[in-house]
């Protein structure tokens, strides 16, 4: 079959602008034509475009004129607007994690650890529904950049639920390592919430992804989220916390630890934790205990490779893997930390769509259902660990 061409377009050009353009050039399945790029950041833009010889555009809509799809690579405070806009011109959304959220009333002085946190819920519900609805009377679609979904360990595990009609009783699974780089990130009115939408989105994507699958296996029903209950902690915070150094500790307004509960329909349950406390390099897992199997998806660290390096100055020019502190004494170096963690598996599964017509793995229904959690998860801690319904689209 001949290949078709995609021609693309980059939103943003930070830490996530960087590793999309390094997956685009992995893409196999289309050729790939980028369009160009855009960001408001008119001195950072342009010097991203021109390191990667690639156009940098001035507006949104001139580049959306010469795309089939553009990559939401942006702060979560934009994702709504730029996809809609996107998707009003019936182009595809390749959308960054979190797919929306609440970012404040626009105050400078907002304070996330005091707003009442049903206020947040409503407002995220409302922002999905736009979402959803203009997906709804597009021809694009959004593409959720959900990169768990298509970590190879997750997909392995996919296959086995899929081949066996396993029934999942429990997942439990971590996203945590010594805290995120960004300094907005500290602030609610810019993140939208701490560990637990910016890192527990991922494992807990994992998890209601592996439901939906069982679901869709036994009878082509997928398992949604039902009920939260979750507490958070700001442990770095505290006013006997100890700093030595190791972990970030100026966040503001944001939690550095959560722990969800999820009640599935079935009656299943998972439990999410998420921090900015752990040492030792990004620790990335799911475990899938089934009744008739048990799965440990190791995405990060894993064995694929364990070093010992008596010195750290051996390794000064090797990466070894996100987030370690030192490089001495044991570790295991990624291979390859992006096929790993699923990264450019993702974005050829993403271009099959846009070219091809593939389904979807990961789709607005599974984000939404992800961020529809959590922030029934903010309500449920406000309030110490009540449970809360989740309210699905
Ligand atoms: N999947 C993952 O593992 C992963 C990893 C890191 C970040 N992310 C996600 O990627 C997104 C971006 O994060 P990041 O770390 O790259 O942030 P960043 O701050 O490094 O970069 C954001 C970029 O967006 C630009 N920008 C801001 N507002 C814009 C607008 N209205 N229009 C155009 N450009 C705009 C900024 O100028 C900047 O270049 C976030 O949603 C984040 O959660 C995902």
């Amino acid at each position: 079959m001949d290949k078709k061409t995609v021609h693309t377009g980059i939103i943003g050009s930070g830490f996530a602008a960087k590793f999309h353009f390094e997956c685009i050039k992995r893409v196999h399945s289309t050729n790939v034509e980028i369009a160009g790029m855009f960001d408001i950041n008119t001195e950072q833009g342009p010097a991203y475009a021109k390191e990667r010889g690639i156009q940098f555009y001035k507006t949104l809509e001139e580049l959306l004129e010469k795309v089939d799809v553009i990559h939401v690579c942006t702060p979560p405070v934009v994702h709504e607007s730029i996809a809609v806009a996107a998707l009003q011109q019936d182009k595809f959304a390749i959308v960054e994690k979190p797919l929306t959220g609440y970012f404040g009333d626009g105050s400078d002085d907002f304070n996330g650890d005091t707003f009442p946190k049903q206020t947040a819920l409503d407002n995220s519900l409302a922002s999905i529904k736009r979402m959803l609805d203009a997906e709804s009377k597009s021809k694009g679609k959004i593409l959720y950049a959900e990169n768990w979904v298509y970590a190879p360990s997750i997909q392995k595990e996919r296959e086995i639920i899929e081949k066996t009609g396993a029934q999942i009783l429990w997942i439990h699974g971590e996203e945590a390592h010594s805290g995120s780089h960004a300094a907005t990130y500290a602030y609610w009115k810019y993140s939208g919430g701490g560990s637990a939408i910016g890192k527990g989105c991922h494992p807990l994507t994992g998890a209601l992804y592996l439901k939906r699958v069982e679901g869709k296996a036994r009878n082509n029903k997928p398992i949604r989220p039902k009920a939260v209950s979750c507490r958070t902690h700001a442990l770095t915070r505290l006013k006997n916390f100890e700093d030595k150094g190791h972990l970030r500790a100026d966040y503001c307004d944001i939690e550095d630890f959560s722990i969800m509960h999820v009640v599935f329909e079935d009656g299943t349950i998972a439990d999410i934790f998420a921090s900015e406390i752990v040492l030792g390099g990004v620790h990335n897992w799911l475990e899938i205990a089934a009744n008739n199997h048990r799965t440990f998806c190791n995405i990060n660290p894993n064995t694929a490779i364990q070093t010992y390096n008596p010195v750290d100055k051996n390794f000064e020019d090797i990466y070894v893997v996100e987030k370690i502190g030192t490089k001495q004494g044991w570790s295991n170096p990624s291979p390859d930390e992006d096929w790993f963690t699923g990264y450019p598996q993702e974005i050829d599964a993403f271009y099959r769509t846009v070219a091809y017509g593939e389904p979807v793995e990961s789709d607005s229904n599974l984000a939404a259902d992800c961020i529809s959690t959590i922030y029934s998860a903010y309500v449920s801690a406000e309030k110490t660990g009540v449970e809360v319904p989740v309210k699905t689209f």
